[in-house]
């Protein structure tokens, strides 16, 4: 949950570590800092607050001199946000300084036992005490750093990447990861490491991902070396060649990466189906589920287990899975499910489906599955992703990197990989007929443009947020397939804007949560053609008999809600099943439009951070 970003080489490290803090700040945001070393100095500025914050203060406090370097950007977990919490962290010689993402779970015994043994410290961190125990290794050992590192951590329980140098040793950083990410970028003359690959995309396209207990001494003029944290054996170096591009990580004239992101989703999900969806030739192709396909085919049930918006998604998948493929299917808060010693046999395949791909939850989930033999596939948007390396197979949704702290564009490419499968599952198994099949292909290739033509409500729908921008509390309503979609809306709204927002099937409205409705309360009804539209429409007339205000989000040409609702929406008509990649579309617009003009900020809300690392 925190960004990690690191430098040795030729260049000065300043800048390098500033813009890649920024572009990590989706990861944390709550405070930031920076080292550098010179080979004889170091130089130490750390700030509550964001990046920017700390650039202003690091200016002052700091010289920009500097081939190493080491950055933090931290989502607080042990010790409040503030400056003395703040990485990076020295050891109480001075002479170790280390930056970490995770959480050590075990450092109250350990800190007490060094206490004991004379060491102070001066934050409430659980950092601080690991680069303290390193230290002691490393003195009373007699040993090198990447050995005291190595000693260390193979004494501490939790999770981690964590750099960290020694003065005595200007060339060289040690790293390590269990649990939390870390890439290393493979230069001409330098080396670069960072949580992921973007604060390093435009230096090199050269990068080796370190797997779970594995760890890196990086040498300035010397290569890569790799080896187990548990017992010394050497693992070697996967030089990956990434994708990725340095367009894809800047916000592109939008505003905000929110708005860009929104406006991507035609692109995106194009892309996620780009190569999978043959319409003409009636075809659909999935490498990670052809392979597989018996797994699939003599599955008792399907579980889907994922967090926030990707569980959502998971809801979505479920409608189709069952109505198309006629697969019993199970969603499961990532969560509750690893707690709850579910019952898991080896006919079951458990989807994890996450954007990140790090989510703690859901890949404690995945290991568990496994564990008791489930066949395990994942749906990930980040490329090497550990949940993508955990799983048995999988699909990629290729939505582009997701910067943006709420997601959007990770929920429709993931309804459409998820689609495919469905889709792919139900030719197999006959459960569609040869003309359903078709149609469902052919209409899916068509979502991009008319994603496109429900983006063109962003107009009125930013005059409908300037009514309802004070409001406090608000209500979500969908039914079959849209119910998700009314979770997910509300939960837009309540991570970017703080506004109070509940998702309910619409049904359900009359069971407790009409007794909310008078006319200080929005409701925004999802109240398409297809899909229980004549039951929604009574929904509607209930509301409005007590005085709700309702905006709804209907089909093109729709006139009878127009006629009860205070505001409509329209997004084109399309099959049932492929309804919430459209109905989403405006509920992500609203929330974004409120925020904006409650003064939020949008991309980075508070309290939360894009890949959460910890449980
Ligand atoms: C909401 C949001 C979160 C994530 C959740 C799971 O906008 O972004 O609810 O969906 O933390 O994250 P991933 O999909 O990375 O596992």
């Amino acid at each position: 949950m925190c960004g990690i970003v690191g430098y040795i080489g030729h260049r000065e490290a300043y800048p390098i570590i500033i813009k890649g803090l920024q572009r990590l700040e989706y990861r944390g945001y709550d405070s930031a800092g920076i080292v550098l070393f010179d080979g004889e100095n170091t130089n130490l500025s750390k700030t509550k607050g964001k990046v920017e914050d700390l650039k202003r203060k690091s200016k002052v406090s700091i010289s920009t001199n500097g081939k190493l370097g080491l950055g933090h950007t931290r989502w607080a977990t042990h010790g409040v946000p503030n400056d003395v919490n703040s990485h990076p962290h020295y050891s109480n010689s001075g002479d170790l300084v280390i930056i970490h993402n995770g959480i050590i779970e075990n450092y109250e015994s350990v800190k007490k036992a060094l206490v004991n043994r004379g060491y102070e410290f001066h934050s409430d961190t659980d950092t601080e005490v690991l680069v303290n125990l390193i230290e002691e290794v490393k003195n009373k050992e007699g040993v090198m750093l990447g050995k005291a590192v190595q000693i260390a951590l193979n004494q501490v329980v939790g999770a981690y990447a964590i750099a960290v140098f020694d003065k005595n040793k200007p060339d060289e950083i040690v790293v390590a990861k269990l649990g939390s990410p870390l890439a290393i970028g493979i230069g001409d003359g330098e080396y670069f490491i960072a949580s992921d690959a973007s604060p390093f995309i435009e230096f090199t396209n050269n990068a080796v991902y370190l797997e779970d207990g594995e760890m890196a001494i990086i040498r300035l003029g010397k290569e890569i070396k790799l080896r187990k944290i548990k017992n010394d054996a050497i693992a070697y170096p996967n030089i990956l060649e990434l994708q990725l591009n340095l367009e894809e990580i800047e916000k592109g004239g939008y505003d905000h990466f929110m708005l860009k992101e929104i406006y991507e989703q035609p692109r995106a999900i194009k892309d996620t189906y780009r190569g999978r969806l043959l319409a003409d030739e009636g075809i659909v192709r999935m490498a990670g589920i052809d392979q597989n396909m018996e797994r699939f085919l003599n599955a008792n049930r399907i579980i889907i287990v994922a967090c926030g918006t990707s569980w959502h998604a998971g809801l979505v998948a479920e409608y189709i899975f069952e109505d198309l493929a006629r697969i019993p299917v199970e969603v499961e808060y990532a969560s509750e499910f690893r707690y709850r010693n579910p019952v898991i046999t080896e006919n079951d395949v458990l989807i994890a489906i996450s954007q990140s791909g790090e989510t703690a939850d859901t890949l404690a989930a995945i290991k568990m599955a496994k564990e008791k033999g489930a066949f395990v596939f994942g749906v990930c948007n980040v490329v090497g992703s550990s949940i993508a390396r955990e799983t048995h197979a999988g699909a990629y949704t290729h939505a582009g990197p997701e910067i943006g702290v709420a997601s959007t564009k990770a929920f429709t490419t993931q309804i459409t990989v998820l689609t495919l499968i469905a889709l792919k599952l139900a030719k197999e198994k006959g459960s569609l007929s040869e003309a359903e099949f078709h149609g469902y292909l052919t209409e899916l290739e068509g979502i991009p443009a008319k994603v496109e033509k429900a983006l063109e409500s962003n107009a009125l729908i930013e005059t409908i947020a300037t009514e309802y921008k004070d409001s406090t509390n608000c209500l979500y309503l969908g039914r079959g397939y849209n119910f998700p979609v009314a979770l997910e809306g509300a939960l837009k709204l309540k991570e970017i804007s703080y506004i109070h927002a509940e998702g309910y099937p619409a049904a359900e409205m009359k069971h407790g949560p009409i007794a909310l409705i008078d006319e200080e309360m929005p409701v925004v009804v999802i109240a398409t053609r297809k899909g229980h539209y004549e039951k929604v429409v009574s929904n509607i007339q209930e509301i409005k008999s007590r005085s709700g205000r309702i905006i709804a989000v209907v089909t093109e040409g729709d006139e009878s809600v127009k006629e009860l609702a205070d505001h409509v929406v329209e997004v084109p008509e399309t099959s049932e099943p492929l309804t919430p990649l459209l109905t989403t579309i405006p509920l992500q617009l609203l929330s974004y439009h409120i925020a904006l003009m409650r003064g939020c900020n949008v991309d980075q809300p508070r309290n939360l951070a894009k890949s959460v690392t910890v449980e």
